[in-house]
């Protein structure tokens, strides 16, 4: 079982964003997944709740930081949405059932500076030290029209965390989560550009959900792929079970007009519902 957990002091800095995308990731790309919540608002109950019954399932597991155990047995690929403001004891023991931590950050000086704090905790932990844990930050809500990508990364370099991708500004995230849905519920038409950002992300969680078997080297290593996976069910599925997929008339357009594009979800998800 890989886990993932996404970790930053910081609230509003994306990790439920982070945390939803990739489990909606795993779970059309292996169908196995359980998105692990330990924060008290329970942004993932609100999410799955809103979940079309069409869409891939999540399994949803409610953890305690305090009193964190691993999900039931059984449990494939774990990724696990934090509270914000975690450290100490709590911080601690995300660490240890974490093989890999993500940290959001933000554009402004605050986001980087909170950032750096939960870093210099995180890399003091022992699993940490030893790379039996990796950490990596990425960029969140990255304003192309501004130097913030540059600033993060040289932030980053500053402070010796990797730094693997920046996801711009985009709506698509906001109507994604009032909706319960994902970018990797969305057809190739919808969301492409924001989709081809998280493929260094996935990249890096490979080894996390797919650990390379050491006497098998050859293996192709990239299982992960941002391409979203076709929406096709297979041919045993039921067409009223059939995967959420928008028109193919909701077109490049609705990316730039945000009203539309909740028009768009809140209409068809609700006609599925
Ligand atoms: N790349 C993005 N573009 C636009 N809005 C975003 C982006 N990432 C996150 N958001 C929005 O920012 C808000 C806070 O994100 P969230 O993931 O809930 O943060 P956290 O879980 O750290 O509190 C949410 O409304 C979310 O939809
Ligand atoms: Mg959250």
């Amino acid at each position: 079982m890989g886990t993932l957990a996404v970790v930053s002091r910081k609230g509003g800095s994306g990790k439920s964003t982070l945390a939803t995308n990739l489990a909606v990731y795993l779970a059309r790309s292996t169908g196995s997944v359980t998105l692990g919540d330990l924060d008290h608002q329970q942004s993932m109950r609100v999410w799955l709740a809103r979940r079309p019954s069409a869409a891939p399932p999540i399994v949803g597991w409610v953890g305690d930081s305090v009193r964190l155990s691993r999900p039931a047995l059984g449990t494939q690929h774990l990724v696990l949405d934090t509270p914000g403001g975690l450290h100490g004891l709590g911080l601690a023991r995300v660490v240890m059932v974490a093989d890999a931590i993500l940290l959001p950050v933000g554009g402004s000086v605050f986001d980087r500076e909170s950032a750096s704090d939960c870093w210099n905790e995180l890399r003091s932990q022992p699993r940490i030290m030893k790379g039996q844990c990796r950490v990596a930050a990425v960029g969140m809500r990255v304003d192309s029209r501004t130097h913030v990508e540059r600033i993060t990364a040289e932030w980053a370099a500053s402070v010796n965390i990797p730094y693997i991708t920046s996801l711009r500004m985009a709506q698509i995230y906001v109507r994604a989560v009032e909706n319960g849905i994902s970018l990797f519920d969305m057809p190739d038409n919808v969301g492409a550009t924001d989709r081809e950002q998280w493929q260094p992300l996935l990249n890096w969680a490979e080894p996390v959900f797919f650990p390379q078997p050491k006497d098998d080297p050859l293996t192709p290593s990239l299982r992960l792929a941002a391409k979203v996976v076709p929406l096709r069910p297979p041919a045993s599925q039921p067409a009223d079970t059939q995967p959420v997929a928008l028109s193919p008339a909701a077109t490049a357009s609705v990316l730039s007009r945000p009203s539309r594009l909740s028009r768009i979800l809140s209409g068809f998800l609700g006609a599925r519902r």
